[in-house]
């Protein structure tokens, strides 16, 4: 792996997940692989487990790591030919140059302004880095995915399937806020490279691209979408197609224990209690969250593996 900045950049998912498995049993075995290399994280944007889990998985690895927050660094430009007279003080051809000299892997966390479609589907912050870095980049959630997030969702659905082929429901929730589409859509491209039975349930209006989507199910009817389901993934995302609009907060879409019967529950985290999903499901043995979240380190500890032994020998 030369960087990880969508999925496609995992050239075999399920041996990656049955690797990423097997570090549980002895996340330190590998050191050595990460010494006296260092992880540069960049954050444009607010992180618990993401800042946490990919720390802990690159020290499980014996790297050292550094934390910018870049809100409290310069304003970055990232216009080409800009008259740089106005907030940026720095250049990202600059800045990504400059940090590639502190880092052997740098780590970037930007999201949506969900206000320009354009701007964000180019992923211009990230594109950026991948342009004048000189070091592999990796997503920790840009506009558009979540791939490290994906990666612990398709580790957490293997770990804990009790059929070959389960069926996977990613069902939309209401949320006061507009939120980006990245998870979801990082979400659905994994599954459909699973062996899963993946169905999307939204209300209309609120469909992703379909350039993500393709055939994938979708049903607008969340009750006949949620039939049989072994696992359901609660997410709320911002409208694509009226972009970043909240078109709809309908807490019939909330999340209950009626609703999920004997599924196991899925979220990302953070997650807003009785208006995304009820307190009776999060609180039940039905949800997997936490050791979803316990999974964030291993999915980063695999991607950081991977680009330590097959790009920086
Ligand atoms: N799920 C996730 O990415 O969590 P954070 O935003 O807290 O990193």
């Amino acid at each position: 792996m030369k960087k990880y900045t969508n999925i496609k950049d995992i050239s075999n998912l399920q041996e990656t997940i049955r690797e990423a498995i097997l570090l549980k049993m002895d996340p330190f075995a590998l050191q050595d692989l990460g010494k006296n290399k260092t992880l540069v994280m960049l954050f444009f944007n607010a992180s618990l487990r993401t800042r946490l889990s990919t720390e802990k998985a690159a020290k499980n690895l014996g790297m050292n790591v550094m934390v910018l927050n870049v809100n409290d660094a310069w304003n970055l430009e990232f216009e080409d030919g800009t008259i740089m007279n106005a907030n940026a003080s720095e250049h990202i051809k600059e800045a990504a140059q400059v940090i590639s000299q502190y880092a052997d892997v740098i780590a970037v966390r930007a999201f949506p302004s969900l206000t320009d479609k354009q701007k964000d589907e180019s992923e211009f912050v990230l594109q950026s880095f991948i342009k004048y870095a000189t070091v592999p980049i990796v997503n920790m959630e840009s506009a558009t995915a979540h791939p490290l997030q994906a990666l612990t969702d398709a580790i957490t659905i293997t770990e804990l399937s009790e059929k070959p082929k389960p069926k996977v429901v990613l069902s939309w929730a209401p949320h006061p806020k507009a939120l980006p589409q990245a998870v979801a859509n990082s979400f659905v491209e994994i599954m459909q490279n699973m062996d899963v039975d993946l169905t999307i349930t939204h209300p209309k209006g609120y469909e992703l691209s379909k350039a993500i989507t393709k055939n994938t199910s979708i049903n607008h009817n969340q009750e006949e979408a949620l039939k049989n389901a072994d696992f359901v993934y609660v997410k709320n995302w911002s409208s694509y197609k009226d972009y970043g609009k909240v078109l709809n907060q309908d807490q019939n879409w909330m999340m209950t224990k009626a609703k999920l019967g004997s599924a196991k529950f899925m979220h990302c985290l953070p997650v807003r209690r009785n208006v995304v999903v009820e307190d009776a499901v999060l609180d039940s043995e039905n949800s997997v969250v936490i050791k979803q979240a316990n999974n964030r380190t291993f999915a980063a500890q695999i991607v950081l593996q991977q680009i330590l032994e097959n790009h920086l020998k």
